[in-house]
């Protein structure tokens, strides 16, 4: 496997394009799917998980094209039209393509095995087994909770009234795709509010999809059956991919980039208001919509962090973007405290587990919580010198490459290969930046 070697090397200067957001890709894929017509997409993630995506809806009949970079081309079948594909779908590392299409393949009466990466396969699927089965389809998994499942759909899917027990756009998202082929109103309350882009771009579609208030509930209903209409639509760049940029420019000294064509959907943008919490200098500027969501262009310049005790932002805003702020905070002024982050322990990796580790290796105090963790900041370089393991996590491969770019020592990634999975062109943007990184392939 490729490993990953990160030392420090020049400030961060320049302008990039950030690669189109993951979960609107999946998205995008996944509905255009389901209209009657062709869709445009530009801008898609050409990442795996995507890619995965893009497969498992060919193997259910859609005509999906890739006509040039990033340029995608989509028949759909109609709702109510997936077919069974003739083989078990591998769904590789990613979580968002098989939650949400275990939600999809519910409410069809098709029969379809799903299955993943060593990653995939280690994840909590009940949280979506339990509310789909509720619907009519069953779904056998492995242990009761684990990929591989078989989902046998229905043909007479309830519709269902649900309220998720913890924070997560992928089972709100599941639930409402089931939804999509049921007649009758579904409704998901949110007790805590998750990105939206299930909702806005099926609205964008012509579905009749609602979000209101009632007390301290988001509920959101779906009028079953839809005809969606065809998309054109530009996929903005992932604010979740920008983080990795945010957060080293902002601790390398003397940087200054600017990303181009950030979405800016104000339930993911905790990254951007933790940061300045800890005083970032990061300045919004160009705003205006893509696609039916808020993008803008951000610049970042170095400056010298302090810790942060209490994030100002609900964790759901930001919850893929820890990893990369806990090393933000290993190079921070003071020692930083984060929790009510249990969520991080059933990510690609065991993320609180996998980063105390790394951080450990590389010659930071850590402290590890149930729910989160305590870093002592080094007020600048952090030792470095340590070998981190992944666990098949673009994300923890990501973030200590970053830490790389303000360490005494290289740090090394035993495993860059997940990095395809959402970002497959980070190594190269880094590297026109000014940073020191390569990868060693080795046999
Ligand atoms: C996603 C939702 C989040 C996030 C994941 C993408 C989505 O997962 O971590 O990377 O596209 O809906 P949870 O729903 O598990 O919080």
């Amino acid at each position: 496997m490729p490993s990953l070697v990160s030392q420090p090397g020049k400030p961060l200067i320049g302008e990039v394009e950030i690669p189109g957001d993951k979960s609107i890709s999946h998205r995008a894929l996944m509905f255009a799917a389901l209209a009657v017509g062709e869709s445009r997409i530009s801008g898609l993630l050409e990442g795996e998980d995507v890619l995965a995506t893009a497969e498992a809806m060919r193997s259910m009949g859609a005509t999906i094209d890739r006509i040039g970079a990033g340029e995608w081309r989509v028949h759909g079948v109609g709702v109510g039209g997936l077919m069974a594909p003739d083989n078990i779908i591998d769904m590789g590392n990613s979580g968002t393509s098989t939650r949400l299409l275990m939600g999809l393949i519910s409410s069809h009466d098709i029969t379809v095995g799903m299955t993943g990466d060593a990653s995939l396969r280690g994840r909590p699927m009940s949280r979506v087994i339990k509310p789909l089965s509720e619907t009519g389809a069953e779904i056998e998994a492995r242990d009761g909770k684990f990929l591989p499942v078989t989902i046998k759909g229905t043909d007479m899917p309830m519709p269902q009234d649900f309220t998720p027990q913890m924070a997560s756009a992928q089972v709100k998202s599941a639930i409402l795709l089931a939804g999509l082929n049921t007649p009758g109103i579904t409704r998901v309350r949110e007790k805590i509010a998750t990105r939206d882009h299930s909702e806005r771009m099926l609205k964008s579609m012509g579905a009749d999809i609602t979000t209101a208030l009632q007390g301290d509930e988001r509920v959101i209903s779906l009028v079953g059956q839809p005809e969606l209409t065809p998309i054109n639509l530009e996929v903005p760049g992932d604010i979740s991919s920008s983080a990795f940029l945010l957060v080293a420019a902002s601790i390398i000294p003397g940087s200054d980039v600017t990303l181009k064509g950030v979405g800016m959907n104000p339930l993911r943008t905790g990254v951007i208001d933790a940061l300045k919490a800890m005083g970032a200098h990061i300045t919004v500027i160009n705003e205006r919509e893509l696609g039916g969501e808020p993008v803008a262009d951000l610049n970042v310049q170095g400056a010298q962090l302090k810790a942060v005790k209490k994030l100002p932002v609900d964790p759901s805003t930001m919850i893929d973007e820890f990893p990369v702020l806990f090393c933000a905070a290993a190079t921070a002024e003071g020692t930083s405290r984060f929790t009510g982050l249990e969520e991080l322990r059933v990510k690609e990796s065991d993320r609180l587990a996998a980063m105390a580790t790394g951080l450990k290796a590389n010659g930071v105090a850590v402290t590890e919580l149930d729910d989160g963790l305590e870093i002592k900041g080094m007020a600048g370089c952090v030792p470095g010198g340590g070998t981190v393991e992944t666990f098949l996590d673009h994300r923890i491969a990501m973030s200590f490459a970053i830490l790389g770019q303000m360490a005494n020592a290289p740090i090394i990634i035993d495993d860059a290969s997940p990095i395809q999975t959402s970002f497959p062109t980070f190594t190269n943007l880094m590297q026109g930046l000014g940073a020191g990184m390569e990868v060693h392939n080795t046999p």
